[in-house]
């Protein structure tokens, strides 16, 4: 078998043009333009390039963006300083800060100044609360931009069983909320491995559909997919000077059904998934105007 290629690059496209022409609407109707401010500490090259590729989404969707750049030692009381200048500032919409952040600074205490009304990347606990819920505000950019690979490349996630590989924040965990929730896309049975899961291979080649978030290249393998499931790989590893995924590739596409490449597969889908998040952060503040109250202690 030669497994089907999932055209995360074809898919984000449509996305980033949905959002686009909304926006062009939303501008008509109120004048407002959405604005995405980004936040780089330090000089991470990996982390500089996705920022500049989050701005130039959002130039080319006709939103806005600012980046306030810092040095790498910044303290903690800076960035909370220029978080809460942001919150304040009604001209932004939306607030990425860039993760990693440097070690003496603590990541969650960020997070959580962000008022959770302009946490395009769902990352506030308010927010995660929500999603988990099953009533959001904002869904993770990472998990809805594979949900929406799944379901733009014709794949069931209803009654499938999902296996996620990794635990993280940013992707394991809320990937594993997503597909588990009742409703259109999801409906999944999930199960969530890690570094101390047992008889690992064995649990995912139990997977129809099988999400690699593990930050580690080429570790899935063909003898750990079964033949037909659906493969999407969320690693971004550098090997030398070249973009790898999570998954063996050319191994992994003799059994898999289907599977997205690295890159071209989940990233573009991250950053137009960013960009719907900046729109509806927008929406929902022109519909509140002043008057929403964060009343975080860190505000
Ligand atoms: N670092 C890696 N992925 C992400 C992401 O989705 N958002 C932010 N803010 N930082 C990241």
């Amino acid at each position: 078998m030669q497994a089907r290629l999932i055209d995360g690059k074809a898919i984000a496209a449509a996305v980033r043009e949905q959002v686009a022409t909304q926006a062009a609407g939303f501008r008509a109707q109120t004048g407002i333009i959405p604005h995405l401010a980004a936040v780089l500490v330090g000089r991470d090259p990996a982390s500089s390039v996705y920022v500049k590729n989050k701005r130039l989404a959002c130039d080319k969707a006709g939103l806005s963006s600012s980046l306030d750049e810092l040095p790498a030692e910044t303290t903690q009381t800076e960035l909370l300083a220029v978080v809460r200048r942001l919150n304040a500032d009604p001209g932004v919409h939306g607030i990425l800060v860039q993760l990693p952040l440097p070690p003496q600074i603590e990541t969650q205490a960020v997070l959580d100044a962000v008022n959770p009304i302009k946490d395009v990347d769902c990352f506030h606990p308010e927010n995660v609360g929500r999603m988990v819920q099953g009533r959001p505000r904002f869904l993770p950019c990472t998990p809805h931009g594979v949900q929406h690979l799944l379901h733009a490349a014709g794949v069931e996630t209803a009654g499938a069983h999902v296996v996620v590989l990794g635990r993280s924040e940013i992707v394991g965990k809320p990937m594993a909320l997503l597909l588990m929730q009742k409703g259109p896309g999801a409906n999944a049975t999930v199960t969530i491995c890690h570094s101390q899961t047992r008889n690992l291979t064995a649990v995912m080649r139990t997977a129809d559909i099988l999400i690699a978030a593990i930050g580690r290249a080429g570790f899935v393998t063909a003898d750990a997919v079964k033949p037909g499931a659906v493969v999407i790989d969320v690693g971004t590893n550098r090997v030398g000077d070249k973009l790898v995924g999570d998954v063996d590739f050319a191994g992994v596409s003799q059994v898999a059904a289907a599977m997205t490449p690295v890159p071209g597969g989940v990233g573009p889908m991250t950053i137009a998934m960013l960009l719907k998040n900046t729109l509806e952060a927008a929406r929902l503040q022109a519909k509140v105007g002043g008057h929403f109250n964060f009343s975080s202690s860190q505000s």
